[in-house]
């Protein structure tokens, strides 16, 4: 002990004062604390605390034993145990673990941009390309030397076809979001649903074009926003789906709601293999927004996404 506190041998008079006197000022309470606890369970009790010696840092393990001897005094016994070598190398770790999810983080976010770049083009040799041949191939159609009937099917068929490559085309890159912005773009999504299904769905926005917002963070909101809706279609047997837009001063809200099933998601539901809630997770922290999912009533569920603007 003398050794790992650097004090010399031989008694001194307060010897134990001598001792306490190089615990780290702000560990001292945690060594008190110790005895203390030590003497009134008349038990063992273990500590972690740091020492300074010669200026320098160093971290000890400590037990100390209580007993109480047949006169009333009570004798404390303790053994010190130098862990600065051990302390070191936690720290390390933890700093290797950081560093660690900081370089998963960037890479996250370079997988999502990638993703959505190589989406874009895509769906450009969809629109361009296919889409654009099967244009010429359905005007061709009227040269050819076939019954009306024929024509007219090929002609429905063609049309259906360069229908479905459009709609994949916009799903893959919504080009909408480019090039009408995000507030046509999230009202083409509730258009869509409204179109195409039973649900009664509605879009509420406090204003009419929503700028300023810069094109990962529309992007992201759009993509979130979608793989919200999608879900709900999929699984939550709604049959009203509300999604309202909010501009503040210093915030935007977004609000998403159904009256289906109701689900929170829990934690262990991202770590499973639900990929689409997992995304959106990600993408919320890529743009630094929250996400919070709450009971809807009488049923279903409202999510609110939040984002700090200037
Ligand atoms: N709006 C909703 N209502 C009810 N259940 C939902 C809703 N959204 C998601 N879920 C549930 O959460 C699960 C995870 O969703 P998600 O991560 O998007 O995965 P995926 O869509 O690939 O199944 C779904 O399988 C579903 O059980
Ligand atoms: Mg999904």
């Amino acid at each position: 002990m003398r050794r790992i506190f650097d004090i010399e041998k031989g008694m001194q008079k307060n010897e134990a004062y001598t001792f306490r006197k190089k615990i780290h000022p702000e560990d001292r309470r945690i060594f008190d604390k110790a005895v203390i606890e030590s003497i009134k369970k008349n038990e063992s009790v273990t500590s972690e605390f740091r020492i300074i010696c010669n200026s320098t840092i160093k971290y000890v393990s400590s037990i100390i034993y209580s007993s109480n001897r047949e006169d009333d005094a009570t004798i404390l016994r303790g053994t010190v145990q130098d862990i600065t070598d051990r302390k070191i190398a936690e720290q390390k770790l933890l700093e290797i673990k950081q560093l660690k999810s900081e370089h998963e983080k960037k890479l996250r976010d370079a997988i999502f941009l990638t993703k959505e770049r190589e989406q874009k083009r895509i769906a450009q040799e969809l629109h361009d390309d296919i889409g654009s041949s099967l244009t010429v191939i359905k005007f061709a159609l009227h040269q050819l030397d076939l019954s009306d009937d024929k024509k007219s099917n090929l002609n429905n068929s063609l049309t259906a076809i360069i229908k479905k490559v459009r709609n994949l085309s916009n799903e893959l890159s919504p080009s909408i979001l480019e090039e009408f912005g995000l507030f046509n773009a999230l009202r083409n999504l509730i258009e869509t649903i409204k179109d195409s299904t039973p649900i009664v769905a509605t879009f509420i926005s406090n204003v009419s074009e929503i700028i300023g917002l810069n094109k990962d963070v529309e992007i992201s909101i759009y993509r979130i926003v979608q793989e919200l809706l999608t879900n709900i279609l999929k699984y939550s047997n709604a049959t009203t789906v509300d999604v309202s837009f909010n501009l503040g001063k210093d915030k935007i809200e977004l609000t998403i709601s159904d009256n289906g099933n109701g689900f929170i998601p829990s934690k262990q539901i991202f770590k499973k293999d639900s990929l689409g809630l997992m995304n959106i997770e990600s993408r919320i922290e890529y743009i630094h927004a929250t996400i919070k999912y709450k009971k809807n009533t009488p049923r279903g569920t409202i999510v609110k996404i939040e984002k700090k603007i200037q």
